[in-house]
């Protein structure tokens, strides 16, 4: 049984195995040595390692969470991502069906956090608070807010866990303070690159997820992936169609999975290659498309609109639960009696093939990706996919995937807006931007 199978051949365009061999794999090599395990220990880099990482205190922490009926998990990008996708793809699609109940507080949108509030706040609640950084807005402003409304008595102890960095930023001083429990997030570990590490371990453990088969999902797919050194390794050859496409005018990179459960996987990819690509005026742009709803909206767009894009069709061939369709009991639907015994999880896989057949017809470049079935294991060994084609493919691009300079320049306007100390030459080009966007205004 094979858990993952990869097809490329409709994904060459003008191109072949050889030409693309011929042209990127000397550097596609080169990329691959730096991303071997001796090099884990780099800034950046420590994502390598974590398939490794002893996870006592992480199930610890994830034990002591499942004493409370719900959880607030409050982070944003890669502090939350990952969360909620191993939640989705593991456990449920519907958040509030797990146990404990676990929320995510991302954006800080006063009615979301209302609302969550209000499905929590006469429960045993924990409030996990995610950020590597320990001060980006939209975390720490929800902190301090669900902080005032279950921790008055300042007993932060009882009901708080700190997931941050192991020195810098406010957090880590907050948990010496108080004493709330504390994890760290590796040094070397970026926040996109981070779901295999406390941060989207600690609540994957309390949920029930097994962490310990994510892991070794991870690692073995570290092992295949470390050991193959020609085109037949499929990150290899991922990557150098991507850049071989992006050369060629495409530039946007889809993922379309044709499973609910992967909703948030593809928002995470999303995150992984945007943040991680987008420098130096290069990046294909991510697009997440759900199959196959999706195939009723965008599909059209794809096959006779622009040849703009590369389109991953990522496939579940055998979903963990059967629902068999019955024969029709009316005779008016009797026309419908070929979906009688059709399971429907069968039927979403067929039509993954049908809009990846759709797409090679219509001359559209198509790697197809399909998965026996989504648990542990294979979702870790997913992650690590992507994540070693992710940096690999930057480091063919000759940037750094790692770094998020345009991230942190939103982060240093937020500050600078919300009156922050040190932060006044930024609110002056704030001022300054809007001053130009205004010379053109129109109000209705
Ligand atoms: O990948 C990244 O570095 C970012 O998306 C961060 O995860 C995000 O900005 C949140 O940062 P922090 O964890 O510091 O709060």
């Amino acid at each position: 049984m094979d858990d993952f199978s990869f097809l490329f051949g409709g994904a060459f365009g003008n191109s072949s195995i050889s030409e693309l061999e011929k042209k990127y794999g000397a550097a596609c090599a080169e990329a691959a040595e730096q991303l071997s395990a001796a090099n884990a220990g780099k800034s950046g880099f420590g994502w390598l390692a974590l398939p490794d990482s002893a996870d006592d205190e992480i199930k610890s922490a994830g034990e002591w969470l499942k004493g409370f009926d719900a959880v607030v998990h409050i982070g944003i990008g890669g502090s939350a991502l990952g969360s909620l996708m191993l939640n989705q793809a593991l456990w449920g699609i519907i958040q509030g069906n797990l146990s404990p109940e676990y929320y995510v507080a991302d954006n800080p949108d006063p009615r979301k956090l209302l609302e969550i509030y209000d499905k929590v706040k006469n429960k045993k609640t924990a409030i996990v608070c995610v950020s590597k950084s320990g001060q980006t807005a939209e975390t720490m402003t929800q902190f301090l807010w669900l902080c005032s409304k279950f921790c008055k008595d300042g007993n932060y102890k009882d009901s708080v866990l700190v997931i941050t960095d192991k020195e810098k930023g406010l957090l880590k001083a907050f948990a010496d303070e108080t004493g709330c429990r504390m994890l760290v997030i590796p040094d070397s570990v970026g926040g996109r690159y981070s779901v295999l590490s406390p941060v989207g371990l600690a609540g994957a453990y309390a949920v029930g997820i097994d962490t310990d088969k994510l892991l070794s999902g991870a690692k073995d797919m570290r092992e295949k992936l470390l050991a193959e050194h020609s085109m037949k390794n499929p990150a290899r050859l991922y990557a150098v169609l991507h850049r071989y496409h992006e050369e060629n005018g495409k530039n946007m990179a889809v993922l379309m999975p044709y499973s609910s459960r992967m909703v948030h996987f593809a928002e995470w990819f999303a995150q992984l290659w945007g943040e991680s690509l987008g420098k130096n005026g290069m990046g294909m742009t991510p697009v997440r498309v759900s199959g196959a709803i999706d195939q009723h909206s965008q599909l059209q767009l794809y096959t006779e609109g622009p040849d703009d894009k590369v389109i991953t069709v990522v496939c579940l061939k055998n979903s963990s639960e059967k629902l068999f369709i019955p024969k029709p009991q009316s005779r008016a639907l009797e026309g419908l009696d070929f979906f009688e015994n059709i399971e429907l999880g069968g039927m979403l896989s067929l039509e993954a093939k049908s809009t990846a057949a759709s797409l090679m017809k219509s001359g559209r470049p198509v790697i197809w990706l399909e998965l026996d079935r989504l648990d542990e294991f294979v979702l870790g060994g997913l992650i690590f996919f992507f994540e070693y084609v992710t940096a690999l493919t930057g480091l063919l691009m000759g940037i750094n995937p790692f770094d998020q300079p345009g991230v942190e320049q939103g982060k240093r306007y937020t500050y600078a807006l919300l009156g922050r100390k040190g932060y006044e030459n930024e609110a002056e080009e704030v001022k300054t931007w809007f001053a130009k966007a205004g010379e053109t205004a129109v109000k209705l």
